[in-house]
């Protein structure tokens, strides 16, 4: 199974502020449904809370460690990245939306980085991880001006892990 993280981070790797996005960018939201169209998500249960939160039709799995966590329609509980992951056998490729603390331990299984970087800084609380260039290498690049919609200029960027760096 391929497991992809996707994010939008600042150039300081801000990735939230109190449980939200701190920026409005319609552009990251048209690629972000572009990218996960029918696949399914694993976030953690802050992310599952906020208020602008991003579910899959397809279904999602959140992660906690609450054992009577109540979620919506066809999602899951796991308690584990990877139970979560366990959870998705058999699916090609799973999402792994977040937020900080998920990206942490999920950076490690992960094969692609789909990431949106926004070029600009923000005050937050919640940060994406260091991406280690001697593991991942840019597969392709997009780069875009700000714009009526769109306040900053940002980059889509997917990183793939070299084949050195192959997780055991
Ligand atoms: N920019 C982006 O692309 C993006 C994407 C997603 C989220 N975000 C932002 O990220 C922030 C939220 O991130 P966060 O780090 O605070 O929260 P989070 O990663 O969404 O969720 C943390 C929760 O996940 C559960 N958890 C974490 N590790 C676990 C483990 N090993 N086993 C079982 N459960 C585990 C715990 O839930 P319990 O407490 O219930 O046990 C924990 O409190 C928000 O600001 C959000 O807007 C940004």
């Amino acid at each position: 199974m391929i497991v992809s993280l996707i994010a939008a981070i600042s150039e300081n790797r801000v990735i939230g502020v109190q449980n939200r996005l701190p920026w409005h960018l319609p552009a990251d939201l048209q690629n972000f449904k572009k990218i996960t169209k029918g696949k399914k998500f694993i976030m953690g249960r802050k992310s599952y809370e906020a208020a602008d939160k991003l579910c899959s039709d397809a279904g999602n799995v959140v992660i906690t460690r609450q054992h009577d966590y109540k979620v919506a329609g066809g999602d899951v509980t796991a308690i584990s990245l990877q139970q979560a992951i366990e959870k998705l056998r058999g699916e090609h490729e799973v999402f792994v939306l977040g937020g900080a603390e998920i990206f942490k331990q999920a950076i490690e299984r992960a094969d692609n980085l789909y990431i949106t970087l926004v070029h600009a800084k923000f005050i937050g609380d919640a940060f994406f991880p260091e991406i280690d260039t001697d593991i991942w290498s840019v597969i392709n690049e997009a780069d875009f001006k700000a714009d009526d919609f769109n306040p900053y200029d940002y980059s889509f960027i997917k990183y793939g892990r070299k084949l050195a760096a192959r997780r055991g």
